[in-house]
């Protein structure tokens, strides 16, 4: 198991974020994972471009941008993508899925394709060269705090062998939504890379953060 994790940094406390992304470099966290919303794609609006520009003069730590926003196609740039960072377009939210993960490579960055519980993995059909890693929602998009979409576990471990079985086994695949240590070792049964953890998990109230990312390493 090697997992990588990328803490949901909407969930963070931004009062103690000098600390906090000490501690995530301290223990290795590969990637911040960043939300934004716009309020169109999902009813709810969060982390902007100052947010990422700022983050970026703290930490090292490649960013993961999770873009749910409408016409992401022509907003990238907006985010200064940088080589290392993962961007993540949403297939539901653009009639330009592919013209937008080239513009992520394009920047240099890696391009993930997110989608929705119920979107099939065959938005993918026509994207699997122009994308490092697959972002499968297991929750419905906009807030933290949900609950697990039951059968978004099965489509895991559908699209490790979709990509398997079509050449592209390099694709990782990252889990976001109630990425609770229990859901967690379930999600790496079933192939999942990457783990977004916000209040199910690092940022969970039972125990302190550096407890919570030693859990979760132990889960993944
Ligand atoms: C969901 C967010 C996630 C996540 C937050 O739209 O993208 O960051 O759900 O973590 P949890 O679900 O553990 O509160
Ligand atoms: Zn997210």
């Amino acid at each position: 198991m090697n997992g990588k994790i990328a803490p949901s940094m909407m969930c963070a406390d931004i009062g103690k974020l000098t600390e906090t992304l000490e501690l995530f470099e301290k223990t290795g966290i590969e990637y911040l994972h960043i939300d934004v919303m716009d309020g169109v794609f999902v009813k709810n609006f969060t982390l902007g471009t100052d947010y990422c520009k700022n983050l970026r003069k703290m930490t090292k730590i490649p960013l993961d941008i999770h873009l749910m926003i409408t016409e992401p196609e022509w907003k990238i740039g907006w985010f200064d993508p940088q080589p290392g960072d993962y961007v993540s377009i949403h297939a539901e939210s653009t009639n330009h899925l592919q013209r937008a993960l080239a513009a992520v490579k394009s920047c240099g960055a890696k391009a993930m394709a997110a989608l929705n519980p119920a979107t099939p993995l065959s938005a993918l059909d026509y994207v699997l060269d122009d994308i490092d890693g697959v972002l499968l929602m297991t929750v419905n998009p906009g807030f933290a705090g949900q609950k697990l979409v039951p059968q978004t576990l099965t489509k895991i471990t559908d699209c490790r062998n979709y990509l398997n079985e079509r050449g592209y086994s390099h694709v990782e695949i990252e889990v976001d939504g109630n990425v609770s240590f229990e859901n967690a070792k379930k999600m790496c049964a079933a192939g999942a890379d990457i783990y977004i953890c916000g209040t199910s998990s690092v940022f969970c109230k039972d125990a302190s953060i550096e407890e919570n990312i030693k859990t979760m390493r132990a889960c993944i």
